[in-house]
């Protein structure tokens, strides 16, 4: 390799490590963009007679935890221009610096938020630990609140101001009710002002609740369990055999978090569509119908693109899909080599409140009937999003559905600064030639917003 020039791809590699690799190419051009491949990548394109689709396992493990010195790689203020991936070597200040995020979310403070939101992915996106304050030169994003509580976890190990929200009892309060399907912070923040701290208060206390929330409630101790990629592959497949009864031809992407190369996530996120633009019309409707005469569905909330909900402050990170929001009933035979048992990473306070319930094995407490105790029971509710996309838009339709939230909410802003277009999961327009322009793939957005291509396993921000 004489030249490591911006231009290159991909890099393959039959015998040094990920490390080896990215230590080359350090000292080669101190900039590297390039994907870190495997040889197998290499010969599998070969005898498809293309070049494949880099998946997570051609990737090259690249560990390093050295200081910054070895790389000077110049960070860009858009995670649209960062590669993030899953491998977080800075885990001990994002999770502080998430905790900070979600109390600023709970105090309806969205600059905050932003904020720490923004400091975490930067962190996150780092090649290397912080392990000193001089590790942080040039970074950009990390406001002098977000460097105080870095400052503070190199010294103590821990932060004084995090370890004293996780004690504080309107935070515990608003993380367990909006960790319920259907409620948002203003729900809960109300519900807390009302007295109610518990679920079981909740229950009790005869406050009207939305259906989206009862359901949320009846399922609760399911819902708070992380989806496995297992399950959602499952899922994807069943939609799948329902969509082609009506469909034959049509296609289901599995986006979100899962397409990102997580092993887990809150929900299932579906994208279909089908070439022959317009023979989605009405797709949703009749697969719907169809799955809930299967007993699958369990709560649906079905929403036009013509009655489109706006349930957000920020409308420009929503679409008009036609889309459906729904709570899917996956029987456990239909998993492939999964424990559905296991507890994984979920949140303990969520867990610790279904168990403090009596949900958490022990039969009896749950006054519904449709909520049997978890380890009797031969099914798991699960949180689908499917959403049905024209083919002409289907390529934003990926993008957007893919996220991460801040991967997109960046997508967007760097569009409108830098080239005064307007992003959206439908399209891009150009401002200044005041046209649309089209795109079959993701690699051509990219191309037409002038950004180097990121896979989705690095839209981790
Ligand atoms: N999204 C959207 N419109 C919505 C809901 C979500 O465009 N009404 C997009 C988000 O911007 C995000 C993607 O869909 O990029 C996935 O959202 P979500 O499922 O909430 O997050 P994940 O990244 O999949 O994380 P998790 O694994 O927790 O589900
Ligand atoms: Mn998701
Ligand atoms: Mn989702």
């Amino acid at each position: 390799m004489g030249q490591n020039s911006e231009s290159v791809t991909h890099v393959v590699s039959e015998n040094n490590s990920g490390d080896e690799v990215f230590e080359l190419l350090a000292k080669q051009s101190g900039i590297c963009r390039a994907a870190l491949i495997d040889i197998t990548w290499f010969t599998e394109s070969m005898a498809a007679g293309k070049p494949l689709e880099i998946e997570n396992r051609h990737r090259l493990q690249v560990n390093r935890t050295a200081d910054r010195s070895a790389t000077d790689i110049p960070v860009s203020q858009y995670a649209c221009q960062r590669r993030t991936t899953l491998n977080n070597r800075n885990n001990l200040f994002t999770n502080a610096l998430k905790i900070l995020a979600e109390n600023a979310e709970f105090c309806e403070n969205e600059g905050r938020n932003l904020a720490f939101a923004r400091a975490s992915s930067i962190l996150k996106s780092l090649p290397y630990r912080v392990t000193k304050m001089d590790d942080l030169q040039g970074i950009p994003s990390l406001g002098e609140h977000s460097k105080k509580v870095i400052k503070e976890i190199l010294e103590d190990g821990n932060c004084g101001e995090v370890e004293k929200l996780i004690q504080n009892e309107r935070y515990q309060t608003l993380k367990r009710f909006t960790s319920i399907f259907g409620v948002g912070v203003k729900t809960a923040d109300k519900w807390y002002r009302e007295g109610l701290r518990t679920l079981h208060e909740l229950k009790a206390s005869k406050i009207k609740l939305t259906k989206e929330q009862e359901a949320g409630l009846l399922y609760y101790e399911d819902l708070i369990v992380p989806v496995t990629m297992a399950e959602a592959d499952s899922i994807r497949k069943i939609v799948e055999e329902a969509v082609h009864r009506f469909l034959p031809a049509a296609v289901v992407k599995l986006t979100g978090g899962f397409r990102r190369g997580k092993e887990s996530g809150h929900d299932v996120d579906l994208l279909i569509t089908h070439q022959d633009e317009g023979k989605e019309q009405g797709l949703l409707h009749q697969v719907i119908n169809w799955m809930a005469v299967q007993g699958m569905i369990l709560y649906d909330d079905i929403t036009d693109n013509r009655d489109q909900k706006w349930k957000t402050k920020e409308p420009e990170l929503f679409d008009h899909f036609a889309k459906c929001y729904l709570i899917f009933k996956l029987q456990k035979d239909m998993v492939n080599v999964v424990d559905l048992n296991t507890s994984g990473d979920h949140d303990s306070l969520a867990v610790n409140e279904a168990k403090e319930m009596g949900l958490g094995g022990q039969a009896g407490t749950c006054e519904h009937a449709g909520c049997a105790s978890v380890k009797d029971k031969d099914w798991k509710a699960i949180r689908v999003d499917l959403v049905v996309a024209p083919f002409s838009q289907y390529a934003y339709a990926l993008l957007g559905w893919t996220g991460s939230r801040l991967f997109e909410r960046d997508l967007r802003r760097y569009a409108k600064h830098f080239k005064h277009m307007s992003l959206s999961s439908h399209s891009l327009f150009d401002n200044e030639q005041k046209r649309f322009l089209m795109a079959a793939t993701e690699e051509e957005i990219f191309a037409h917003l002038g950004l180097d291509y990121i896979p989705p396993q690095e839209r981790n921000a």
